[in-house]
């Protein structure tokens, strides 16, 4: 028997200023704060039915029946959206991505931002967005930032109800496009979730952490002002010491692929020739360029003449985590 039955749609986001490490893991209460851009055209569609017959949590993503770890940590924001709404079905979940999964491109994100509300609005919940973007971030950290469109900032709080994600400029604010040069499409070695564990075995972890304030506030400024020689920098500086921390990490934590690097030269050679265009770089070998949309076109034609990038997927600022039609 159906009790409950809802589906949502989310977007995947690009952080410019990144998340890495916790204060508190359990809660993802983050190390610092940090500011994306969501990813129109990518997106996860989830689907979320409360069946009283069920005997336990049945979780499909990309057609297959999940088990183990991603089991788990699905059944557990379950478990928590059962606690607020005092239901006790288990769920049916079913969910898609059009987008290569665990390759660099935060599916964790537009997943639990998905389930997260298809999972509320399925058991009759109505949530704000600051609400929902709490509970998807216990879910994924960085899902917290793909509840509210556009531009993000995550607060990083201190508690439960002090970390969430707010916008900070809408979609329309700024024609900014994120061309992902795909240079692999297998699973990361290390997945985030054990990598922001090792952040603090940095020694680099602490003083990346203390400047982010710095950080954060020449990246709210350049996206304000659609300065994007500013954004340029504060981007690539973020991803450089995101990336410093994680080679520093013991065990290091080293994502990046002989292509990666090619793709590095590559934007900073054209950034110095006069094109607006930047590289940032998740966990994982994939590199996000971004530029104004209209440089798009070129710097995609010149991305494919790299040796290494086997596709290059390309998105616009996108909208808030929505329902859809069940
Ligand atoms: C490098 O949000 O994927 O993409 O909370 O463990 O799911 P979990 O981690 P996740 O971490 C994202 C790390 C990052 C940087 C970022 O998106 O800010």
């Amino acid at each position: 028997m159906t009790v409950g039955n809802s589906r949502a749609l989310a977007h995947p986001n690009i952080a410019f200023i990144k998340y890495w490490g916790n204060k508190d893991p359990q809660l993802r209460i983050p190390a610092n704060g940090s500011i994306s851009m969501n990813l129109a055209g990518l997106h996860t569609q989830t689907q979320v039915t409360f069946e009283a017959t069920l005997p336990s949590d049945h979780v499909v993503i990309n057609d297959r029946r999940v088990t183990g770890p991603a089991y788990e940590r699905v059944n557990a924001l379950l478990d928590r959206v059962r606690k607020i709404s005092g239901r006790d079905e288990f769920a049916r979940v079913i969910s898609q991505n059009n987008f290569p999964t665990a390759a660099g491109i935060a599916s964790s994100a537009s997943a639990f931002a998905a389930l997260s509300l298809a999972a509320t609005a399925a058991a009759g919940l109505e949530l704000d967005q600051a609400d929902l973007s709490r509970l998807a971030r216990t879910g994924s950290g960085s899902a917290c930032r793909s509840v509210p469109g556009g531009y993000v900032e995550w607060q990083p709080g201190d508690s439960h109800e002090s970390s969430y994600a707010f916008s900070i400029a809408a979609p329309e604010h700024w024609a900014l496009t994120d061309c992902i040069a795909v240079v692999s499409r297998t699973h990361k070695p290390v997945g985030s979730s054990a990598g922001h564990d090792l952040a603090d075995t940095s020694p680099f972890q602490a003083s990346r952490v203390s400047d982010a304030p710095r950080r954060l506030e020449i990246c709210r400024q350049a996206i304000r002002q659609k300065d994007f020689e500013a954004l340029a920098k504060i981007v690539e500086l973020d991803s450089n010491l995101m990336h410093a921390v994680m080679m520093t990490s013991s065990p290091a934590l080293l994502y990046w692929q002989p292509a990666t690097l090619e793709i590095i030269h590559a934007v900073q050679a054209w950034r110095k020739s006069g094109k607006p265009v930047c590289y940032t770089i998740d966990a994982g070998p994939n590199v996000h360029v971004l530029c104004p949309s209209e440089f798009a076109e070129e710097i995609k034609e010149e991305l494919n003449h790299i040796k290494g990038v086997e596709m290059i997927l390309s998105a616009e600022p996108g909208g808030p985590a929505g329902l859809l039609e069940p």
